[in-house]
């Protein structure tokens, strides 16, 4: 890109550092490595919490009371079932489309069915919040039993929000290890201030736009292997490394082939990202159950080398890759399980953005040529 002259406003190329809305969802501390969500700690929330009350944090901006939580639970139940037309397009596309692609057109045809469609109140998106977050984890799992053929598993009423996952993905009930792992995964993977989804979504919902239209660019936006798509391209890379003795040498010649190392890096988090220390501890777990240690161990080994060489440390997505993969999850699931969560955070950003709008329009500065004539076309060279 050329060099805009000294009288040129100052461009913040990738928006670095730029602060682009007052939000109270999500604190992040990239220089402490500190995380929070609505004043709560993640650790405290990892530790304690389940992804049900920390969905009913990040829309409400508090915990809820037992009652509040029953209630919530009540909806997430009643909405987990796909309208006939919207799952009929899931079966319908071709088994080999990406499972990022079918989502994202899932939960735009959702919105075309949403019995609150013409309704932007508050109160009707909350409920759509709760709808897309029980439909997202249904349209996930659906999408790959179609894809292999299979009838979709109907959601049980008897399993919470994690563990029903897991059982319409795989068709059997999930012991407590994988529920309480993925449970914790959903809840690390909920917010996390204006990330790149989120500020398509806020972008999307800021021109008064609908809730499933913010959601629809933000899963579009979330797709890239800069940002979601970093999970799969670590397991992708950790398959191809094959064995712990392979990974530094391979992670040399990947940096020295001025390749990028997925799961490494982050725009804000200069030290360890708080999510990635619980996400190292249960991938050891989860890798140690499924006799499959090597892939902790090969991660380990990455970790560290990528740290004392290069000073940068690994972010969500990196241990992330191999908690899902422990879990069962096929590799191209593991953005859309991202978005299982992710759309939480999304749906009260939306939430927040309606609450207190002003249309998202920044400028560009030009640096293409000014002053030409029109050719008419049977005079170009
Ligand atoms: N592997 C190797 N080098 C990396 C790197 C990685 N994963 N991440 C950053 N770097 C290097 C860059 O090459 C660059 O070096 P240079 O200054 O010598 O050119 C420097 O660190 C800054 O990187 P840059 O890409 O400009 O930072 P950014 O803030 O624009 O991008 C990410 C942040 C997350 C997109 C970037 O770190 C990345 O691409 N990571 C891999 C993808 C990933 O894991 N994404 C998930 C994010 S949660």
């Amino acid at each position: 890109m050329p060099t805009p002259d000294s009288s040129s406003p100052q461009v913040v190329e990738g928006l670095e550092g730029v602060v682009a809305a007052y939000s109270r969802i999500c604190f992040v501390d990239g220089v402490q490595g500190r995380m929070l969500y609505e004043g709560y700690d993640i650790h405290d929330l990892a530790a304690h919490a389940s992804f049900e009350e920390v969905a009913y944090l990040l829309w409400h901006g508090e915990l809820p009371t037992r009652v509040q939580l029953d209630a919530l639970n009540r909806e997430l139940l009643g909405a987990r079932a796909l309208p006939e037309p919207a799952m009929a397009i899931i079966k319908g596309m071709p088994k080999d489309a990406l499972p990022m692609d079918v989502l994202r057109t899932a939960v735009s045809v959702l919105g075309v069915y949403d019995p609150d469609a013409r309704d932007n109140t508050r109160p009707s998106n909350v409920r759509k919040s709760v709808r897309l977050t029980a439909q997202i984890a249904t349209v996930v799992a659906a999408i790959d039993r179609a894809r292999n053929g299979r009838p979709p598993v109907p959601p049980d009423a008897g399993l919470g929000h994690a563990a029903n996952f897991l059982y319409m993905l795989r068709g059997e009930r999930p012991d407590p290890v994988a529920t309480h792992a993925l449970d914790v995964a959903l809840i690390l993977h909920a917010d996390h201030e204006l990330n790149a989804s989120t500020f398509s979504a806020r972008v999307t919902a800021a021109t008064l736009a609908d809730m499933h239209s913010a959601i629809t660019s933000a899963i579009g936006t979330l797709k890239g292997p800069l940002h979601g798509g970093a999970n799969e391209a670590v397991m992708r890379m950790l398959l191809k490394i094959g064995d712990v003795s392979n990974a530094v040498p391979t992670i040399k010649q990947m940096l020295a082939n001025k390749e990028k190392i997925m799961g490494f890096g982050h725009r804000v988090y200069k030290t360890e990202d708080p999510r990635a220390t619980h996400l190292r501890r249960m991938s050891e777990e989860l890798c140690r159950r499924t006799g499959q240690l090597k892939w902790y161990e090969m991660s380990r080994e990455i970790e560290k080398y990528m740290l004392a060489e290069k000073h940068l440390h690994c972010n969500v997505d990196f241990y992330s890759a191999t908690c899902y993969y422990a879990l069962g999850i096929p590799i191209d699931l593991f953005t859309p399980v991202f978005a299982v969560s992710r759309i939480t955070g999304w749906s009260a950003h939306v939430l927040e953005q309606f609450a207190d709008n002003r249309l998202i329009r920044p400028r560009a500065e030009y640096v293409g040529p000014r002053n030409l004539t029109y050719v008419p076309i049977d005079r170009r060279g």
